[in-house]
């Protein structure tokens, strides 16, 4: 067993309502992690600076997932779509990761934490990608919270991928039509091994998917705030896990 290191949370608030059970944790967490610009707009701020100040939610978020016995945690940082907006934020984007592994990579190594990154890897820029690539080098031997990055990332194009794969697969007799199943299918996709989600979380009161995870998250309970990232804390995570562990998960079953 190895010990967490985190400690305890920095601020529990004055009305912090209950902690979540460590009881039905669920297994795997994705989060649409929105409304950095929004948030630092309101304060007068320049966009970017709403991506700084969501760097330390991350870390809050991690932190709370790892105490709670969360063992999947996939963070949506960059999606294929984000390159529409303008440079200057773009470039910022890029140069977050290695701000927060140079700040948090030594305390995710002490605390077990595995890093991992789901995306296309080819577009990054060279000190983006380093910057991940060593993260999960130095961390692959962690056998704590996995902590995936979907950087790049874009649910379409994986699964055309993965389409294409199997189809090529097909075209070379190495795999029969019949065998085109939803694990061959899952298998092919950016998760790879990872389970599907069990709770989606998507901040800044957006109630939509933008691209992410459409395959993995056919059964997932979704849980949506009005709260804007920046200000995601370990109890709105809480709150959150709550409400999943209310819901009744039929798969369609009675
Ligand atoms: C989420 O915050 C971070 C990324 C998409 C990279 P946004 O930058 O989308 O913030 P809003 O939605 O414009 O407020
Ligand atoms: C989704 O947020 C992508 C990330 C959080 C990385 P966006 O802000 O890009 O989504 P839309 O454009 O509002 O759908
Ligand atoms: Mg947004």
């Amino acid at each position: 067993m190895i010990k967490r290191l985190w400690g305890k949370p920095d601020k529990p608030s004055k009305q912090s309502a209950e902690p979540a059970s460590t009881d039905n944790i669920p297994q795997h967490v994705a989060i649409i992690m929105d409304g950095n610009g929004r948030w630092a707009k309101n304060r007068g701020l320049p966009r970017v600076a709403g991506h700084h100040s969501g760097m330390k939610a991350v870390k809050r978020v991690t932190m709370a997932a790892d105490r709670l016995g969360v063992k999947y945690l996939t963070l949506y940082a960059f999606s294929t779509e984000n390159w529409k907006r303008p440079k200057a934020e773009v470039d910022y984007l890029m140069k977050l990761p290695q701000e927060f592994l140079e700040i948090e990579l030594a305390e995710l190594v002490q605390n077990n934490v595995q890093v991992r990154m789901m995306g296309y890897s080819q577009q990054l820029p060279s000190h983006t990608l380093q910057a991940v690539e060593e993260a999960v080098r130095q961390t692959a031997g962690n056998t704590g919270l996995v902590l995936n990055f979907a950087l790049n990332y874009g649910s379409r194009m994986e699964m055309l991928e993965a389409v294409k794969q199997i189809a090529d697969e097909v075209r070379n007799g190495q795999m029969s039509v019949e065998d085109i199943d939803e694990n061959a299918m899952s298998s092919r996709l950016l998760t790879g091994g990872l389970p599907d989600p069990d709770l989606l979380i998507r901040t800044s009161g957006e109630i939509r998917l933008s691209n992410f995870m459409l395959w993995q998250l056919a059964y997932s309970e979704m849980w949506f705030t009005d709260v804007y990232w920046p200000e995601f804390t370990e109890e709105h995570f809480h709150e959150a896990i709550k409400e999943y562990q209310r819901r009744a998960r039929r798969y369609g079953g009675l």
